[in-house]
This record gives structure tokens, C-alpha cells and sequence, in this order.
């Protein structure tokens, strides 16, 4: 049988206690990736700026903000999120091509570090606002490098057919004109071009292109203060097939190919950060014989866990009951009126029953943080174990919570 234990909590209490489907996060899991890039990166001038998007849960952001990282925000409610966990609003840079007029304000009132600015419109936007108010916006131009991450098209970012970041050519427009900007400090260069990369070629050939412009506009008297790497190393999914990246070899390429550069370097990682600290525990509905295929029905759906329906990713599956010694060929689905509400295609599992217990893996990264009501399921609920304890850190949404602001159309108004 499986080891149903996950840093030291048993799962099926855990499970009886809190009932399933539910996110579980390992807290020693975090703390050892924190520590490993921690020490990957000694003798920088460094700061991580954790993903926020990857796992936004409160007490993730806790475990961030305990460890001295920064946050890499997109939306006002995530630099919410990070303020509420304790990261200084001092170590947060924003990035995200649709920053509304009002999330600046918020951010500048706040005093975000760095916006890392994505469009010639969101740079003048941004020098207003911050003439508004006096103040001065440190910013970061996002390059859009155009190199290929090597990973699926819906998490590419830096090929120049995607709308992140701005051509080098632009950019450079930019630094010449930067004296016109009487509120914005742009003396960043920020760069991300990817997500789940297992290679480090293509990070070597986006941080040479940075290095390159960054030497040309130091060279043409502009102050580059800081380079921001991005995030998008890759973790594993599958195990003996994904063969992840060395936190050491990575942070090499870093120090190599920014070599010479005297300011700060930022790091956005998101899921290596989180992603193999999570598992998702559903629980086996029913079996059912279909005219071509078993399917394996659990509790857990798409609206938990949306990655395999969005990018067909790979995740492993344990299940966690007494192994019989047979082994079945399944459709693990949920219960979700979609087709793609399934979770993995003609897997060869341990023979399940009705009520038997299952891991889903690596569910820690884009997880909880892209769930939905779809099919007005409630947001499972999320726990976080430590060394043998757990703690309830989101609790499963109500019925009632999820239908709590909408009501039947009674007071009609004219606009
Ligand atoms: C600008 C930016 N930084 C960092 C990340 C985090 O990426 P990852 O979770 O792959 O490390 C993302 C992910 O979409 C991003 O868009």
C-alpha cells in the first residue's frame, strides 16, 4: 500500500476530518525549496519575489514572508493578499499587461518596489497617475525577448506573437525618451518568457538577449538598477519522466549570463516553489463500465484541479487503500458536465472501489488558485501539515457563501 502519510499527518484522518476534495500543502516541502534557493542564491544581490498566482492561499504567502521573499503580484487583490501575509509592500513588483488605472493608484499608495511595464499606454498611464500624486513610480520595462520556452503554447510568454512584454526595439525607445518621464524611474529590465521549462536553454537565451540591451543602455548612460528574471522553472509531474532543472545549475546560468551586472537581480519562481508540496485528496464516487472505457468517478473535478483539462497536463494519481494486487486501465474523471473534466486517460492504477481514497500529485502550483464554482461545486477546502500537524488554511466554501451576492432581479434601475 501507499504511504498515506503526508509530511507526517495520516490522509485518511485528515481526510474523514476534513472531508475531500481538499488541497493539502506540506509546510516542511516549501521550507525545504525556500532553502534550496535560498542558499542556490548566496553572494547576490538577490530577491525572490514569490509568484502569487502559483498557490495564493494566506498561509503560503505566511511561509514566503517568513522566509525574507518578495511577491510578484498581477491584480490588486493579490497585492492584498501579499500585504495581509506580511510581505512588505517594499518587496512586491507588479507585472500583468492589463493593470487598471485604479490598481496603479492602489499599488503607488501602497508603495509597491517596482511596476514591470508591459505597454507604451501603461507607461503613460503610469506617469500620470504618479504625477497625480506626487510620486515617484520605480519601473522595469518587460521585455519580450522572443524565444521559444519549449512548453505548452498556453503558458509560453516570450515569443512575439504573445502579448506579454514589449520587442527589444521598443524597449529601447523607451530608455531614450525616459527623460520626458517626470514621475517614473525607469531603471528595471524584467524579462519571463515561460512556464513549467524542464530545459535551461531557453532561460540561457532570454537572459543573454537582457544582459545584451542592459549592456547597451548602460553604456548609453541609462541606470539599469535592476533585472528581473522572471519565474518558470519546471517541476515534476510525472515521475521517471520529468526530469527537472537543479535549483544550483539554474541560479548558475543566472550569475553567468548577468555577470558584471552591479544591481539587484529579482526572481519571480512560482511553482517550483509550491507545486510538489501539494497533493489533492478525492475520494472514489463510483465505478462505471462504459462501451469503450472504465471510468474511475471521484470527487474531486475540473473545477479543483483545471490543469489536465486545459494544457492535458500529467499527474500522478495514488491511490491510497489496500492494494489488491490487480490493476485496472482507468478514465479518471469527475463529476463535472464536461468531457475534459477528466484528470488522467487510460491509466493503469491499483483496482479502486466506491469510498477508496486517491492522491492526486503536485497539485500545490495552479491548483487553488485557478479553481472555480463551475457547475456550482464550493471551493474545496485547503489544509496545510507541518510535521505532523495540519491546519485548516481556507475552509471548504458553503452552499451558502457561494450564492451569498447574487438575487433575483426585484429592483430594476435605469442607466
Ligand atoms: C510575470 C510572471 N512571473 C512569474 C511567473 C511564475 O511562473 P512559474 O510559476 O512558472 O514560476 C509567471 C507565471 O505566469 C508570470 O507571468
Amino acid at each position: 500500500m501507499a504511504d498515506s502519510t503526508f509530511d507526517g499527518v495520516d490522509l485518511h484522518a485528515l481526510a474523514q476530518r476534513v472531508g475531500t476534495p481538499c488541497h493539502v500543502y506540506s509546510a516542511t516541502a516549501i521550507r525545504q525549496r525556500i532553502e534550496a534557493l535560498t542558499t542556490a542564491l548566496r553572494g547576490l544581490d538577490a530577491q525572490v519575489c514569490y509568484a502569487v498566482k502559483a498557490n495564493s492561499n494566506l498561509a503560503i504567502l505566511q511561509l514566503m514572508a517568513d522566509a525574507g521573499f518578495g511577491a510578484d503580484i498581477v491584480s490588486a487583490g493579490e497585492m492584498l493578499r501579499a500585504v495581509c501575509a506580511g510581505i512588505p509592500a517594499g518587496r512586491i513588483v507588479f507585472s500583468g499587461v492589463g493593470k487598471s488605472a485604479d490598481e496603479i493608484a492602489q499599488a503607488l499608495d501602497a508603495g509597491i518596489a517596482r511596476f514591470n511595464v508591459e505597454s507604451a499606454d501603461e507607461l503613460q498611464l503610469l506617469q500620470r497617475i504618479a504625477a497625480e500624486r506626487g510620486a515617484i513610480a520605480h519601473a522595469a520595462v518587460r521585455i519580450n525577448p522572443d524565444v521559444d520556452a519549449g512548453t505548452h503554447a498556453k503558458i509560453s510568454t516570450g515569443k512575439s506573437e504573445n502579448k506579454f512584454g514589449v520587442a527589444i526595439d521598443e524597449a529601447r525607445r523607451w530608455f531614450a525618451d525616459s527623460a520626458r518621464l517626470s514621475h517614473v524611474r525607469l531603471d528595471g529590465l524584467h524579462v519571463h518568457i515561460g512556464s513549467q521549462m524542464l530545459s535551461l536553454d531557453p532561460i540561457r537565451a532570454a537572459l543573454r538577449r537582457t544582459a545584451q540591451l542592459r549592456q547597451e543602455l548602460t553604456a548609453a548612460g541609462h541606470a539599469i538598477r535592476s533585472i528581473d528574471v522572471g519565474g518558470g522553472l519546471g517541476v515534476s509531474y510525472r515521475a521517471g519522466h520529468d526530469t527537472p532543472v537543479a535549483i544550483a545549475d539554474y541560479v548558475d546560468v543566472v550569475r553567468r549570463e548577468l555577470d558584471g551586472f552591479d544591481g539587484r537581480i529579482l526572481l519571480e519562481p512560482g511553482r517550483w516553489l509550491v507545486a510538489e508540496a501539494g497533493v489533492l485528496l478525492t475520494r472514489v464516487v463510483r465505478i462505471k463500465q462504459g462501451g469503450q472505457r472504465r471510468f474511475l468517478i471521484v470527487d474531486a473535478a475540473m473545477n479543483d484541479l483545471v490543469r489536465p483539462s486545459l494544457y492535458d497536463a500529467w499527474h500522478d494519481i495514488v491511490p491510497l487503500a489496500p492494494d489488491s494486487g490487480a490493476s485496472q486501465r482507468y478514465d479518471v474523471v469527475g463529476p463535472v458536465c464536461e468531457s475534459s473534466d477528466i484528470f488522467a486517460r487510460d491509466r493503469e492504477l491499483p483496482e479502486c472501489k466506491a469510498g477508496d481514497l486517491l492522491m492526486i500529485k503536485a497539485t500545490g502550483a495552479y491548483g487553488a488558485s485557478m479553481a472555480s464554482n463551475f457547475n456550482s461545486r464550493p471551493l474545496a477546502a485547503e489544509v496545510l501539515v507541518d510535521n505532523g500537524r495540519y491546519a485548516v488554511v481556507r475552509r471548504r466554501q458553503s452552499i451558502h457563501d457561494m450564492i451569498a451576492d447574487e438575487r433575483a432581479a426585484q429592483e430594476w434601475e435605469s442607466a
